[in-house]
């Protein structure tokens, strides 16, 4: 009868010598009736199957189950018979005689050491291929977004993810102290206290600075959008990454007004939604835009109704919208420190995160899934 791994009553060391010399006589045995490879394929995963192969058994029946004291003299010996019965099974195969491969060479494979037949070889064969990889979701959204004011005569502008306080904050009209600044739950870098506070560094919590470091360099008309990585210090979990992405948009020009900024926004919510998507504005406060606004679209999964079918949208949460964006006209103060004179210029800004905008496009429900870098999740976007 074929062996199977029995309970042990005792732990002793004569018991376990007794099992294991069972256990050997019959790998033995086995081992000698192995005829062929599909004899050694049975021989190999009866032994050495993770599901239920022997050294599986023996591991559950023998070392788990052993008292504490026993576990030591146990453990030695579960590692005797795996070495055993490893051994044993690479050598019952290399008495079998093992199917020939088939005889056709790849291009490009290291020429084999036996001879191959000249006719079977097929040099048509395609070589090895490696997968092409694809735009990663929240990228292609980002891409999406930037196209849309590309296409508006904007151009693309980007800063650095390691940022000072100054462009963080200070020139955006957060003053030191400021209580809009806890509104942005900063990652602070280490170790500079030394310097003064506008030179701290600091992992930027908005693409919002690269506003401040465009208009330093260029002078009005200025027509910017600005994709980039941002961080705020929030646990990871379904809709909040310490790391994220914002589009943040600026434009500076002479009678720049709200209802270009309306207009504006109203066009690249079509533009990227669809066109029967609506736009509607409600107060809000940003420290650099006055007066700032928070835009919502009509949600374009349940077409503003509320509900899909006789089923609540949870994306809209009942509401029939969605709310997508920061927006405002640029707070005066801010030209203040990039030379601009505000009696003669005027103009409007604002910033959407690029991960929600995925979420919601992709019906995705986890924004970890974005960043955990499973293929199997990522393809689905190639
Ligand atoms: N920087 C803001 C944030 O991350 C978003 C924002 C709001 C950007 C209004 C803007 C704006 O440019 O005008 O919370």
């Amino acid at each position: 009868m074929a062996y199977t791994v029995p309970k042990l009553k005792s732990f002793t060391p004569a018991a376990l010598d007794k099992a294991a010399e069972k256990l050997l006589a019959s790998l033995k045995l086995e081992a000698a009736a192995v005829k062929n490879e599909a004899d050694w394929k049975v021989f190999r995963d009866r032994w050495m199957a993770r599901k239920n192969g022997v050294l599986t058994e023996i591991n559950d029946l023998w070392l788990k189950a052993a008292p504490k004291e026993a576990k030591r003299e146990v453990g030695q010996r579960v590692n005797e018979l795996k070495a055993a019965v490893t051994a044993t099974v690479e050598k019952a195969r290399t008495g079998v005689t093992i199917a020939p491969a088939p005889a056709v060479a790849k291009v490009g494979a290291v020429r084999p050491s036996v001879s191959v037949e000249p006719a079977a070889l097929d040099i048509t064969l395609p070589g090895n291929r490696r997968p092409l990889g694809a735009e990663h979701p929240v990228i292609k959204t980002m891409h999406e977004i930037v196209s849309v004011f590309r296409n508006l005569g904007y151009s693309v502008e980007e800063g650095p993810v390691i940022e000072t306080d100054y462009y963080n904050f200070e020139a955006l009209n957060f003053p030191p102290n400021h209580p809009a600044r806890d509104t942005q739950d900063t990652l602070f870098i280490a170790r500079q206290e030394s310097k003064p506070q506008r030179d701290r560094l600091l992992l930027r919590t908005h693409t919002s600075p690269v506003q401040i470091r465009t208009m330093e360099k260029m002078k009005p008309p200025v027509r910017i959008v600005i994709p980039g990585k941002v961080h705020r210090n929030d646990p990871p979990d379904a809709s909040h990454s310490p790391m994220f992405h914002q589009v943040e948009g600026l434009a500076v020009d002479a009678n720049i007004t709200f209802c270009d900024l309306k207009g504006t926004l109203d066009h690249a919510m079509k533009a990227l939604f669809g066109s029967s998507v609506k736009t509607s504005f409600r107060p809000s406060f940003f420290p650099f835009t006055e007066p700032s606004a928070e835009m919502m679209v009509s949600c374009f999964i349940c077409g503003g109704s509320g509900k899909r079918g006789s089923e609540p949208c949870r994306p809209c949460k009942q509401t029939g919208w969605i709310e997508i964006l920061g927006c405002g006209m640029v707070d005066p103060n801010v030209y203040g420190f990039v030379d601009y004179d505000p009696k003669k210029v005027s103009g409007f800004a604002f910033g959407m995160g690029a991960d929600r905008i995925a979420i919601l496009k992709y019906g995705v429900d986890d924004i970890q899934l974005f960043f955990n870098g499973d293929v199997r999740f990522l393809e689905q976007f190639g």
